[in-house]
């Protein structure tokens, strides 16, 4: 049944809140995508994966699902959806559905029912304990942290009773153990497949599974209490065999996991062929490399040696055995060229593209979010109220509460903030960047559209859009981009960062200087009379084997042993 479609593939991801509102309400919406389809097609890729569609209080933007099998009115109905499912396959491009199994929003009936009736089934759908008392105060069941900030739990009305949420209060985790769960999330992928869609992004999988019974985590230097009990926990691997054994591989699917920091081990099974678990992964190492441990709003100087390690690991421990994913932007991210120690006032379409080639050519499906293929930079808000990010709000609170003054909390948040990514997206230079026709969008942004958007950028001989266009050619159709295995060279450099890809006698090299200093750097020997197909300078200087790379220049080679 499965064709692996996914494995030459390139990935497009829509932020529907935020991509294009046609009927001038704020809000994003199903007409705005089908308007824009062939923007995508143009840009050459294969599929197009939506966050959430379904209908949600919004609490945590889509994240928090009140009704699995229903579109959420903002964003049209399910007529317009099928719709948009029939323009996207009229153009040969696949969809790709957010599932968001891990938690439903306290707004789901099956929440409701669970915490207004004690004797409903519904109960059991969902992570409902006793409440510790202490010297006569009612304590959670135990001390898990959600990793949104705060406690895991939350007290069930004037009950002793508290219910388990690893992300927001508003976002119940389901339990897994009950097969009743797990026979609804099978069905409930079968419902869209049966619709068409081509597969589906498993948002935080590897917290289905938790260690019963709930105790506290003594570990005394943790990043996340309770993390021990609730990632990769000991049913992960069953309960998406299962899954995968009553829908995914039904169809001619394809299954990318979002997992919160998987052990080396399990990142692996989850995605190994022989396991039938899940396609693959994501991987965010390497986006890690400019901050301290793993805390987006905590900055540090960008260390490309941690990148390079992030990125080339994944591609290393799969290579063979299972397939991978690359990525640098999506939806909780801020936009990857105004990181990393680049700087956007000279640098960001040398950076962009730098990006693109060094990331995409590596050995995985290449995932894109909207507006990096312009190459777009982080938004300038001016305060906490313009983010509308629960998470940005959460831990400012948190910051301010422990003593931090308002402005400098700010100013870490506004390093690392999702809302970056989730601005509406820079079509033009008019009103909104062409989001609408003027009407206040649901979050706001500056006035950047001005400078970057689509329509400046495709006029430009300098176009991100265009070199994308290019490297996703060179990724679809060179059999050494798609299926080679990667050699890492360089591997101690601080500036520079390159690798070969090798296959059947066809050899791709990918070397580009991530600095802003001109850096020399030798050519391997087997470089010498391959075909350059990709340089985002006009030329390169080349002494001998060295060549004096210019900041942010990235070239790729190709050559053929017969
Ligand atoms: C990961 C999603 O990408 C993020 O946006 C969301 O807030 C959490 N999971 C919780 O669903």
């Amino acid at each position: 049944m499965k064709t692996h479609w996914y494995k030459n593939a390139v990935i497009y991801q829509i932020y529907p809140f935020s991509f294009m509102d046609s009927n001038n309400d704020g809000w994003g919406d199903i007409g705005g995508i089908i308007s824009r389809l062939d923007y995508i097609k143009d840009l050459g890729v294969t599929a197009i994966w939506f966050s959430p569609l379904y209908k949600s209080p919004d609490c945590d933007y889509g994240y928090d699902i009140s009704d699995y099998r229903d579109i959420d009115e903002k964003f049209g109905t399910m007529r317009d959806f099928e719709r948009l499912l029939d323009e996207c396959h009229k153009r040969e491009l696949k969809v790709i559905m957010d599932m968001v199994i891990n938690h439903t929003s306290t707004e789901h009936p099956w929440f409701k029912e669970a915490v207004s009736d004690k004797n409903s089934k519904y109960r059991d759908y969902y992570i409902i304990r006793q409440g510790r008392r202490e010297k006569g105060k009612l304590l959670p069941p135990s001390n898990w942290a959600s990793t949104f900030t705060g406690s895991a739990w939350e007290r069930i009305g004037d009950s002793d009773e508290f219910y388990l949420h690893l992300f927001c209060r508003e976002q119940a985790d389901l339990n897994w153990e009950n097969p009743e769960v797990r026979k609804e999330m099978a069905d409930i992928l079968n419902f869209w497949m049966d619709k068409g869609v081509d597969g589906f992004r498993f948002d935080v999988f590897n917290m289905f599974s938790k260690v019963y019974p709930i105790r506290d985590d003594d570990s005394k230097k943790t990043f996340q209490k309770g993390a021990k009990f609730f990632v990769d926990g000991p049913r992960m691997h069953e309960f998406l065999k299962e899954l995968s054994g009553n829908s995914l591989s039904l169809y001619d699917s394809f299954s990318v996991g979002e997992s919160f920091h998987p052990s080396r081990e399990n990142a692996l099974e989850y995605v190994k062929e022989e396991n039938r678990e899940l396609d693959a992964i994501f991987n965010f190492a390497h986006l890690d490399s400019d901050n301290i441990g793993g805390m987006k709003f905590f900055r540090k100087p960008f260390d490309l040696l941690q990148f390079k390690k992030g990125l080339f690991e994944p591609q290393k421990d799969n290579y063979g055995a299972g397939w991978n994913t690359l990525v640098l932007e999506n939806h909780d991210n801020p936009r990857s060229v105004s990181r990393f120690g680049i700087d956007t006032e000279h640098f960001r379409y040398e950076a962009a593209t730098l990006l693109a080639a060094v990331c995409f050519l590596g050995f995985g499906t290449p995932f894109i979010y909207m507006g990096e293929e312009l190459g777009l930079t982080n938004t300038r808000f001016n305060n906490i109220d313009e983010m509308k990010d629960p998470v940005s709000h959460f831990v400012y609170d948190l910051m301010k509460h422990y003593g931090m003054p308002g402005g400098l909390a700010f100013r870490f948040i506004r390093y690392g903030a999702r809302d970056h990514a989730r601005v509406p997206m820079a079509w033009d230079g008019t009103v909104n960047g062409g989001f609408n026709n003027g009407h206040e969008p649901w979050q706001g942004s500056d006035r950047s559209y001005r400078q970057i958007n689509a329509e400046k950028d495709l006029a430009s001989d300098r176009s991100v859009y265009r070199f994308y266009q290019k490297v996703i050619r060179l990724k679809k159709e060179n059999e050494a981009a798609i299926w080679g295995r990667t050699e890492e060279y360089a591997h101690s450099s601080k500036k520079i960062i390159a690798y070969s890809r090798e296959y059947k006698g066809e050899m791709l090299f990918v070397a580009a200087n991530f600095s802003k200093k001109n850096v020399s750097f030798d050519l391997p020997e087997w470089v010498s009379g391959a075909d350059l197909l990709i340089n985002n300078y006009e030329g390169f200087d080349k002494a001998g084997k060295a060549v004096s790379f210019q900041p942010y220049q990235v070239l790729v080679f190709d050559k053929r042993f017969d």
